[in-house]
């Protein structure tokens, strides 16, 4: 048997990291690349279909490829502590990952806008957790700020490093697929991930890995869409709170894997992304949470519009963990019918159903 050892040690070549240093890892990537088996029902296309389940991270999202090369830098040029701002899934592997490598995480969040899982993971692994009367964008300034005067080591995805780790994705859908697909459909929020897996297929490119780059397809949740209305949303709202924001960081970088590849970045409503995260769990068995399920719902709209060619392969990222956010599932589903403990209460429920 042969341990996979992380991202950082499986692609060391494409890192920069050298023999000195630290590895922190939680044998993050090597996450399943999920045939779709029910696509049919909800694309118009005969398309092939794909989940690049980031669900399946140590952490729970795809965050912990980026924040393997971040803290372990981090480690590497001395700092005793990292801050980030975050919509819930940064700070938890922040907090994992720094609780690993013996040093303090600060996290900076908005208030009653992280799903409960997220919040949980941050608090049981030790981080400081304040929480501000204000949003993502709010918060992220902040932390700006407070590195420009203190020497904490700021792990966002401003970050190069988180930038770096994020790529092995792309590394991983090309290596799993034998070439790189022909469409990448992924959620969009701060805009540092669908930077990094344009940077991922360039660089697989430029190796002569694959001999052909993917069109990238960014998708942001309709009430926080600055990068499709072309400028900041000062007052961003979505049931996806993960991409709850109104003024990405890596802005540019998204707009460069966009207009580079030829791609597409387009608003999905909340009742579309709740319909494809609805879809993706009950009838594909994968659990992901809102935010992620708005790369199909993007997809399943582009299809409506007769974008796709039969045979077009599409891989869709979905980024984090459905159990992250119980509460939306628990929402949408029919809930559990109460009986008394006697078979013959249950034997009632049953009639009509499989007996
Ligand atoms: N999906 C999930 C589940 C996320 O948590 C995020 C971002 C995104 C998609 C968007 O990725 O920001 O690289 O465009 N979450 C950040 C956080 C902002 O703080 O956890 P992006």
């Amino acid at each position: 048997m042969v341990l996979w050892k992380g991202l950082i040690e499986h692609y060391r070549e494409y890192l920069p990291v050298t023999v000195n240093t630290p590895v922190i890892s939680l044998n993050e990537g090597n996450t399943p690349l999920i045939r779709a088996c029910h696509a049919n029902d909800i694309i118009t296309e005969d398309i092939e279909l794909y989940f690049k389940f980031e669900g399946a991270n140590p952490s729970g999202s795809f965050k912990d490829r980026g924040m393997t090369m971040a803290i372990s830098k981090a480690v590497e040029e001395n700092s005793r502590a990292v801050i980030c701002a975050s919509t819930g899934n940064t700070s938890a592997s922040a907090a994992a990952y720094s609780a690993r490598a013996r040093i303090g995480a600060i996290v900076i969040i908005p208030e009653g806008k992280i799903a409960m899982g997220k919040l949980a993971q941050a608090m049981i692994h030790g981080a400081m957790v304040i929480q501000i009367n204000g949003n993502f964008d709010d918060a992220l300034r902040i932390v700006k700020e407070l590195v420009a005067r203190h020497k904490f080591a700021m792990v966002n995805s401003i970050n190069p490093y988180r930038i770096e780790g994020q790529k092995t994705a792309a590394f991983e859908v090309c290596d799993q697929l034998g070439s790189a697909p022909v469409y990448h459909a992924m959620p969009v929020g701060n805009a540092g991930n669908i930077t990094a897996y344009w940077k991922g297929y360039k660089e697989y490119f430029g190796q002569g890995k694959i001999k052909a780059l993917p069109t990238m397809l960014g998708f942001q949740a309709a009430g926080a869409a600055p990068i499709v209305r072309d400028a900041p949303v000062p007052d961003p709202e979505t049931v996806a709170t993960a991409i709850r924001i109104g003024n990405p960081a890596s802005w540019s970088g998204a707009v460069a894997a966009r207009d580079e590849s030829g791609g597409r970045i387009e608003a999905v409503t909340d009742q579309e992304i709740l319909s494809a995260y609805k879809f993706i769990a009950s009838k594909e068995g994968v659990f992901c949470e809102p935010a992620s399920a708005a790369s199909l719902a993007g997809v399943i709209k582009l299809s409506h519009e007769g974008f796709f060619k039969k045979g077009d392969s599409v891989v869709c990222t979905l980024t984090g963990h459905g159990l992250k956010d119980p509460d939306n599932a628990i929402q949408l589903s029919e809930q559990p019918i109460k009986v008394s403990a006697d078979i013959s209460a249950v034997e009632e429920v049953l009639k009509g159903c499989c007996i």
